[in-house]
């Protein structure tokens, strides 16, 4: 693939390759090796019209560790201020020759907008509501190093589901790599329909969807795209739908507790489930690296990583 917008347009085939090539990769993390000389040459533009900490920060690390020339943009401080519009910004980015714009956007379907126009690859690392696939494939590797497979492992998804392109991406994924999703939320966070998305069970009550679970996998609550009331109040979210070490117990022993971040604690989840044994989150975001260096080194054409 010249891009890499959706996990809706992967394969299995092509899923196992990026979780392939991304645990090799990731010797060189493990190593400590700083850099191989994999990518010399590229440059990396990471154009970010939203906030990000985890993926633009692993974005830059995984393409510096290939030895690609990284240059970030941020929207708030570029000429995008003035009212530059985003073809023009990719045609000023392209005149300097990138080889792969990151682009992360608050519109869904910028990504394939600006796919279209440009001869440079384009990687999707989040756009609206619609998908992050780079977050669901470090949470796929992250699952997949823990039990060894993805496909019939009961993952429950729990939150605002609705706002949620990280919910997405891993809808699509894990479905495609033979999992069984779970989705819980408020009715007001659970778009009508998502089940069609794939082979996904919508639950009423989230100890439902926690019951016997392998993964739970906690969303956070996008204040940023609700409306001016919150419905329900973050009281009466914690309480109905926040992961507590009660509900936890529902799931299989040992099951792993996973969030995109950041984390609103004592909201979607305690502060002692988010820090606890089960607790993923932070190899979540180690991952992060290895799985980006796994997406940048396909779309320059990489061939199946050896050893
Ligand atoms: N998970 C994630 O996308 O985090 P950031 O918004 O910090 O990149």
């Amino acid at each position: 693939h010249k891009d890499i917008i959706a996990l809706k347009d992967l394969t299995k085939e092509e899923i196992e390759l990026l979780l392939n090539t991304a645990d090799s990769l990731d010797e060189i993390n493990r190593r400590d090796i700083k850099k191989v000389p994999t990518l010399r040459g590229k440059t990396v533009v990471n154009l970010f019209y939203e906030a990000s900490t985890r993926t633009r920060t692993s974005f830059e690390i995984a393409a510096k560790r290939l030895s690609c020339d990284t240059v970030n943009i941020t929207a708030s401080t570029s000429s995008v201020t003035k009212g530059e519009t985003l073809s023009d910004t990719a045609n000023n980015i392209l005149a300097m020759k990138p080889d792969i714009i990151v682009m992360r956007h608050s519109i869904s379907g910028a990504h394939e907008y600006l796919a279209k126009r440009v001869s440079c690859s384009v990687i999707n690392a989040g756009d609206g509501a619609h998908e992050h696939p780079s977050q669901g494939l470090l949470d796929m590797l992250t699952m997949r190093q823990k039990y060894g497979k993805l496909a019939g492992l009961k993952v429950a998804i729990v939150g605002d589901i609705t706002h949620s392109r990280v919910a997405r991406s891993n809808i699509y994924g894990l479905t495609t790599m033979g999992a069984q999703v779970f989705l819980a939320g408020p009715p007001t966070m659970m778009p009508v329909g998502i089940e069609r998305l794939g082979n996904v069970t919508v639950c009423k009550d989230m100890r439902e969807a926690v019951d016997q679970a392998d993964v739970v996998m906690m969303l956070r609550i996008q204040l940023e795209r609700q409306g001016k009331t919150l419905l329900p109040s973050m009281r009466e979210y914690a309480r109905y739908f926040g992961l507590n070490p009660e509900v936890l117990k529902l799931a299989k022993p040992g099951a792993m507790v996973m969030h995109p971040g950041p984390i609103n604690r004592g909201v979607e989840l305690s502060s002692y489930v988010a820090d606890c044994d089960q607790s993923y989150i932070l190899k979540q975001v180690s991952n992060g690296v290895a799985i980006r260096m796994a997406m940048l080194y396909h779309v320059c054409g990489g061939e199946p990583a050896e050893g």
